[in-house]
């Protein structure tokens, strides 16, 4: 089946051939995995790195953000574009203050009542800091689900969307520990490995059970359907 060994086989490739040395993996401090996640929403990896550590030094924790004035935020936010995220974060920043003490809530749900703050945002925060069994269910996950499972439909709407997430819920790993490498893994995947086009699935750790790899045509899923 599909499903087999799903969460370890995502866990032991992204422990083996997964990034490690990306400067949120080297911490739990659920301030800064989550500017590492509202930072790579709409920015790829590369451009992210090259803004993320001079943010940091600038605002190094919560309280800091959170006592600055919203256009020296923004200011250190140029470059990376979509400034509605620079907004938010720094309302989240003044909402974890304000609301909890400048302790981040330490579950999903408490994550994603923070202004900006998805659910998938805050299921990734919760597993990488917290190793909380929450999914994540980002347009990569997407992706890989509809081939892996052969989804037979298009992702829009709001009925396919449940049964995306109640699948990506069905194949987490048992034990918190292995959340964070699961988490991440999928991510790796995503982004290396089942990319939108000419995905690598020679390299591909679940190509044994992918249903669009034994039809021969992994490019076509997602289905696209009426936008
Ligand atoms: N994209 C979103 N979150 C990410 C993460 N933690 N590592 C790499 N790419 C990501």
């Amino acid at each position: 089946t599909v499903r087999a060994d799903w969460p370890a086989t995502v866990v032991a490739w992204q422990r083996r051939h997964g990034r490690h040395a990306l400067p949120w993996q080297a911490t739990r401090d659920p301030y800064r995995v989550w500017l590492s996640e509202v930072m790579l929403q709409q920015t790829q990896v590369k451009t992210v790195l090259a803004y993320y550590g001079r943010f940091l030094q600038r605002f190094p924790d919560v309280q800091a953000l959170a006592a600055a004035p919203l256009d020296e935020v923004l200011a250190a936010w140029a470059g990376l574009g979509y400034y509605r995220r620079a907004r938010l974060l720094h309302a989240g920043a003044q909402a974890v203050v304000a609301e909890h003490g400048g302790c981040f809530p330490a579950t999903a749900a408490g994550l994603q009542a923070l202004p900006g703050i998805g659910r998938s945002t805050a299921a990734a925060i919760a597993a990488f800091c917290f190793g909380e069994r929450a999914a994540i269910l980002d347009g990569n996950v997407k992706r890989v689900l509809a081939r892996a499972f052969g989804l037979g439909e298009p992702l829009q709407g709001a009925a396919a969307e449940r049964r995306l997430w109640a699948r990506a819920e069905a194949l987490l790993p048992d034990a918190a520990e292995d959340m964070p490498a699961y988490t991440q893994g999928l991510m790796d995947l995503g982004a290396t490995v089942c990319t939108p086009r000419s995905p690598a699935c020679v390299l591909c750790p679940l190509a044994d059970r992918c249903v669009a790899r034994a039809e021969g045509r992994p490019e076509a899923y997602p289905l696209r359907g009426p936008r």
